[in-house]
């Protein structure tokens, strides 16, 4: 099998096909700890795609609640306990080594999704979900239930108790009671479990933006994808025998919304997010196959700069291009387990951010318009405290945001700006 160079994994892992790059990759940051569960992005992408008989049960977008939910139930639990089945107690991180560009968060040791489906003959390790997984879109919404609640429904999953928070080597829980919110889409990796699965190959990944497509001509509906994403993200449909999955809403990507007048726009999803907690663009890929520097693209210096945002799950693989700011009040253990060893870094740059981040920040859900570019105007210093033993200073800084053809399409100060209402305006009266 080739190997891949995989830098969420800070090494070459195997993958069944040559590695190959996109010009630019579609990629998003998620700001966990803003989301309110309205679901806004979740029937904003079910209204566009998701009508139509045999696609009742699909959301390409959903927003689930961890750690007890997750559509369909149990999967990161699933894949992660399939994973370990075959490499007991080896699902480990270096995190000594410091190659910053090439591997940002250290060394992962273990097995990805692609080493332990080489194992049992697959090209990846994975699970078609039962019917009943698929019941519930968000199970135990807004319930902050027990630890122990989750490992007596992990019993009734049919798989092994076996303390599930303590898996990859993380210990749980701080306190037994917490919850948070986990928006998902399909994350459009650059090593796409479905693609290497499907034996039709079906699947494809544009050259022009990373995105990770169907053939609905091709697909002859052998479910493979389904088995072998371990973010559960390919439905299969009854109705027309074949599988579809979230295509990230690739025509506003091409700038044919006609509201943008050819630029381009971000999905749906993005797009309707009532909690500002969504981010999307487009990154330029360089030679080596990693992200080109670009130290004034948002989503450059978020993730690879500040290095606040991260991936999910890392270590399955897949080199997914969706990324979390973390939970900050969730238990790190599980975090870790969940975004990886940056998780203590990411938080502690999201708790006491610095000048730029804090302005950068403004920019989610600023414009519709992909932004391609910010810059930041000094503005005057307008507070400043103490955040767990560090000083903040906070400046009325203003960011701007422009799109890809360089015109500026958002304009945003830190501190939100007070409108008094003139006395003849009053509307008690
Ligand atoms: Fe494929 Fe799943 Fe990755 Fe989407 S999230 S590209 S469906 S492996
Ligand atoms: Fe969360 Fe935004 Fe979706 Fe609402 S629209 S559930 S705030 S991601
Ligand atoms: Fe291939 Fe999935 Fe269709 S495995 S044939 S794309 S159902």
């Amino acid at each position: 099998m080739p190997e891949v160079y995989n830098w969420q994994l800070g090494r070459k892992m195997l993958y069944p096909y040559e590695e190959r790059h996109p010009k630019w990759q579609f990629a998003f940051v998620f700001n966990i700890n803003r989301c309110l569960a309205c679901q806004t992005c979740s029937m904003a992408d079910k209204s566009t795609w998701l009508f139509s008989k045999g696609q009742e049960y699909m959301w390409w977008n959903n927003v689930e609640t961890k750690p007890y939910g997750g559509y369909p139930q149990f999967y990161d639990v699933k894949i992660t306990q399939l994973i370990e089945q075959v490499n007991p107690g080896g699902q480990v991180w270096n995190v000594r080594v410091g190659r910053k560009h090439h591997a940002p968060y250290g060394v992962f040791e273990g097995m990805t999704i692609f080493d332990a489906g080489a194992k049992v003959g697959q090209a990846a390790i994975g699970y078609i979900p039962t019917d009943q997984e698929w019941r519930f879109v968000n199970i135990y919404e807004d319930t902050a239930t027990s630890m122990r609640a989750l490992v007596e429904n992990i019993d009734k999953s049919g798989f092994t108790r076996d303390e599930p928070w303590r898996l990859s080597g993380s210990s749980l829980p701080e306190h037994e009671t917490y919850f948070f919110y986990l928006q998902r889409i399909c994350n459009h990796c650059t090593y796409p479990g479905c693609l290497a699965a499907c034996p039709r190959k079906a699947i494809y990944k544009r050259p022009e933006d990373g995105i990770v497509l169907i053939d609905q001509n091709r697909c002859r509906g052998y479910k493979k994808c389904v088995e072998q994403c371990p973010f559960k993200k390919p439905m299969y449909r009854g109705t027309t025998r074949v599988s579809e999955k979230c295509i990230a809403c690739y025509p506003r990507i091409e700038g044919k919304d006609p509201l943008t007048g050819g630029e381009p726009m971000e999905t749906r999803c993005m797009a309707a997010c009532v909690g500002k907690i969504r981010m999307q663009s487009l990154m330029r890929i360089g030679e080596d196959g990693l992200w080109a520097e670009d130290r004034w693209h948002p989503l450059y210096y978020t993730i690879r700069v500040e290095q606040v945002a991260l991936p999910l799950y890392p270590q399955w693989g897949t080199e997914p291009n969706g990324y979390y700011i973390p939970p900050r009040h969730a238990p790190r253990g599980y975090n870790r387990q969940m975004f990886g060893p940056g998780v203590d870094n990411a938080i502690e740059k999201y708790l006491v951010p610095s000048r730029e981040l804090l302005a950068v920040l403004q920019l989610w859900r600023a414009s519709q318009q992909i932004v391609f570019r910010y810059d930041v105007i000094p503005g005057p210093k307008v507070f400043e405290t103490q955040i767990h033993g560090k000083r903040f200073d906070m400046y009325n800084d203003t960011v701007l945001g422009f799109n890809k053809s360089g015109k500026e399409v958002a304009r945003i100060q830190v501190e939100e700006p007070i409108y008094i209402r003139p006395a003849e305006r009053v509307n008690w009266l």
